[in-house]
C-alpha cells in the first residue's frame, strides 16, 4: 500500500481480439461508412431492445442528433437535469433553444419527474433524462408526463448501457437513448457515440443530419445525384472505430456484471461508514455503474471534500467529481440566466462528491485499497 499505487476512476480495456478486429477493418478496403458501421449500428440497437442505431462520432454528436430529429427550434424549451456532464444540456443549445434546469432526486441524483413537471411551459417541447452514474430514471414517471403534456422524451445513456428498469433494457425506455463511446465509457470506439431508437422518422433524420443533411434516396436510384435538403454535420463514424465497437460490444455483459461486483463490495464496506453515504437505488432498476459515486455527509462539506480529494489524489486513486451542476457555468449564467440557488439539490449535493475508481479490470485487491484510504482520509482530513 502506498502512494505507488495508481488507479484512476476510469480505463478502458483493449486486449488481441480488438487489435485484430481494428486490423482487420483497416485492411478491408472500407474506412469509413462501410459495412462495419451497419454491423456495431444492428447489434448495439439489438442490445438496446429497439430497432434502429445511428452511429455518430460522439456522444454529444449523438444528442444534437436526436435534437434535430425532435425538430428542436430556436424559442423551444427542453428540459434537462443540472447533474450531468455539460453535453446533455449544450445539445439544447446548439439547436438554438433554452435547456431549462429541473433539479435532481437528493438520494439518487437522478432527474426528479415533480420537479419537470414544475417546469413545464407552453414552450417545453421535450426531456432530456440523464441516468446519471449508470442508473436509469424513473422513465415510469417520466413517460407519464411527457405523454401528458405531448413531450418528446430522450434518455442520456451515456453512463447506463447494459442497464435495465423493470425488466426493459436501456435504450428502449425513451423514444431516442444516447450513448458514447469514450474511453472512460463502458466500451470504447476511441471517440463515438449512437443513437437509438423504434421510430423510424427519428433514424431516417438522424442519418441525414451525420451526413451534412445530405438525403442518400436520389443517390441508390441514379447513382450520382444527391440532395442537401437541410443543414448538418459531418458526424460520421469509420468502420475500424465500428469494428472496435463490435469487439468490445462482445465483452459488455461480462465487464457490466463485474462492475456491478465491485458496487456491491463498496455498498457492503459503505454503506454504515460514518462520514459519507453511496447514492440511493431506484426501485426496479437495474445500474450499469458506470461511475461509483460517494458523497461526503456532515459539516462544511466543500472544504471537506476538497482535502479528502486531495488526500485521496496523494495516496494513488485518480478520483474525480461527476458533476459541477451544467447551470452553475459561466456560459450558462451569461447566456441562459441561471444561477446558484436554482437548482439547490444538485448544489447542495454537489459539495460532497466524489467518484472512486470503477472499471471492470480492477482487482478485489484493489477495491480494499480504495476503501482503506477513504477510511483512513475521513480520519485524518
Ligand atoms: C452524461 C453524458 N452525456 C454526454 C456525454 C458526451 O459524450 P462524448 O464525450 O462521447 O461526446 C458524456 C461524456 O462524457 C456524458 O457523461
Amino acid at each position: 500500500m502506498g502512494a505507488s499505487k495508481n488507479i484512476p476512476y476510469g480505463r478502458q480495456c483493449i486486449d488481441e481480439q480488438d487489435l485484430k478486429a481494428v486490423t482487420d477493418a483497416l485492411t478491408s478496403g472500407w474506412l469509413t461508412t462501410g459495412p462495419k458501421v451497419a454491423e456495431f449500428e444492428q447489434a448495439v440497437a439489438e442490445i438496446s431492445g429497439v430497432a434502429h442505431g445511428v452511429a455518430v462520432n460522439s456522444g454529444t454528436a449523438a444528442l444534437h442528433a436526436a435534437m434535430y430529429a425532435f425538430d428542436i427550434k430556436e424559442g423551444d424549451e427542453v428540459i434537462v437535469p443540472p447533474m450531468t456532464f455539460a453535453a446533455s444540456a449544450n445539445c439544447v443549445a446548439y439547436m438554438k433553444a433554452t435547456p431549462v434546469f429541473a433539479d435532481v432526486d437528493p438520494e439518487t441524483l437522478l432527474i426528479d419527474p415533480d420537479e419537470v413537471e414544475k417546469k413545464i411551459t407552453s414552450k417545453t417541447k421535450g426531456i432530456i433524462a440523464v441516468d446519471y452514474a449508470g442508473q436509469p430514471c424513473d422513465y415510469v414517471a417520466l413517460r407519464k408526463i411527457a405523454d401528458k403534456h405531448g413531450l418528446f422524451l430522450a434518455a442520456d445513456a451515456c453512463h447506463s448501457i447494459g442497464g435495465s428498469l423493470n425488466g426493459e433494457k436501456v435504450g428502449s425506455l425513451a423514444d431516442i437513448s444516447l450513448y458514447s463511446f469514450h474511453p472512460v465509457k463502458h466500451m470504447t470506439t476511441g471517440e463515438g457515440g449512437m443513437a437509438v431508437t423504434d421510430n423510424a422518422e427519428y433514424d431516417k433524420r438522424m442519418r441525414i443530419f451525420r451526413n451534412h443533411g445530405i438525403t442518400a434516396d436520389f443517390r441508390q436510384r441514379d447513382g450520382w445525384f444527391y440532395e442537401m435538403q437541410d443543414l448538418g454535420f459531418n458526424y460520421r463514424i469509420t468502420d475500424f472505430q465500428c469494428a472496435l465497437g463490435l469487439s468490445q460490444l462482445s465483452r459488455l455483459p461480462e465487464w457490466v456484471a463485474r462492475r456491478r461486483e465491485l458496487a456491491a463490495m463498496y455498498d457492503r464496506e459503505f454503506s454504515d461508514m460514518d462520514g459519507l453515504s453511496p447514492l440511493g437505488k431506484l426501485d426496479g432498476a437495474k445500474h450499469a455503474y458506470h461511475l461509483y459515486v460517494i458523497n461526503l455527509q456532515g459539516e462544511n462539506r466543500s472544504e471537506k471534500r476538497k482535502q479528502v480529494f486531495s488526500y485521496l489524489r496523494e495516496h494513488g486513486l485518480g478520483v474525480q467529481v461527476h458533476y459541477i451542476p451544467v447551470h452553475l457555468h459561466p456560459y450558462y449564467k451569461d447566456n441562459f440566466g441561471t444561477h446558484e440557488g436554482l437548482c439547490p439539490v444538485a448544489e447542495k449535493a454537489y459539495e460532497g462528491l466524489i467518484s472512486l475508481p470503477m472499471f471492470p479490470q480492477m482487482e478485489d485487491a484493489d477495491v480494499e485499497y480504495v476503501v482503506e484510504t477513504v477510511r483512513k482520509a475521513l480520519a485524518e482530513v
